[in-house]
């Protein structure tokens, strides 16, 4: 839930539109992606500096295995050279990353990479920055429920007990708050197996900005726009 100044604690962001941005200006897609690395790292600044709590970031759909290989290969290697590059500087931030979404399908060094940058900042304490790798929130569903049976089975839980706290539990975002705002960039306006659970009660907010020109600026728009909503919970 947002803070008294209307703050959201927990902002999750779809960063769509690196492909159209990279076309309208004649580069590769894969330029996209670099300069959409450069937003990545304002978000965070901004969101650390108005008092966000939680920052989720939609990097790896588990669809977007479906991309050409090249693609494919050219993301693995920019979130792992991100990931390292950055790591002294969120540290220095205080920033925690913690990662969503499997983990089997990652060559050995992502897995790796992914380990050690949770490990190394996991005492950050001003800004959680969620990164959702190989995400979908069917498959986090399909594989909490598996684990929430498994339970039932080996007769640690009963049937009856399963309610909302205890589904939330077994996400991947245990522990984390359920997001209060939620952006996606380039104009889409749809959640595309995205925090379906966790959005129960999100403010949805649908820029026109392609994520390689979502900056400070986009962002305390967005901040602006949710402080001005009103949020009723289903009361009146
Ligand atoms: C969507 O644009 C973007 C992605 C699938 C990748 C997003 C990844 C980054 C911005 C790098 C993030 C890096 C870290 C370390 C978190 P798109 O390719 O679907 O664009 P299009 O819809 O215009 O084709």
């Amino acid at each position: 839930m947002g803070n008294e100044k209307n703050i959201p604690t927990h902002i999750a962001i779809i960063m769509d539109g690196n492909g159209r941005w990279a076309k309208s200006k004649g580069k590769e897609r894969f330029e996209g992606h670099i300069e959409g690395v450069v937003s990545v790292k304002a978000c965070i600044k901004a969101a650390r500096k108005r008092g966000v709590r939680y920052l989720t970031l939609y990097a790896f759909s588990t669809e977007n295995w479906g991309r050409p290989q090249a693609e494919v290969d050219a993301l693995m290697q920019l979130f792992c050279k991100s990931v390292t590059k950055e790591t002294p500087e969120l540290i220095e931030q205080g920033v925690r990353v913690q990662i969503i979404g499997r983990r089997d399908r990652f060559s050995e060094e992502v897995r790796e990479r992914l380990l050690h940058i949770e490990e190394s900042t996991k005492e950050g304490d001003k800004l959680t920055l969620v990164l959702a790798f190989d995400y979908s929130s069917r498959d986090e569903l399909v594989r909490a429920t598996r684990t929430v049976a498994d339970k039932v089975q080996r007769g640690e839980l009963r049937a009856e007990e399963i309610n909302d706290a205890v589904i939330s539990a077994h996400l991947d975002t245990a522990g984390i708050p359920d997001p209060d705002l939620i952006i996606r960039t380039s104009g889409e306006c749809r959640l595309s197996n995205f925090l379906l659970w966790q959005a129960s009660y999100a403010e949805m907010y649908f820029p026109q900005t392609m994520w390689p020109d979502f900056r400070e600026e986009e962002f305390d728009k967005a901040l602006e726009i949710y402080a001005l909503r009103e949020r009723r919970y289903g009361l009146l």
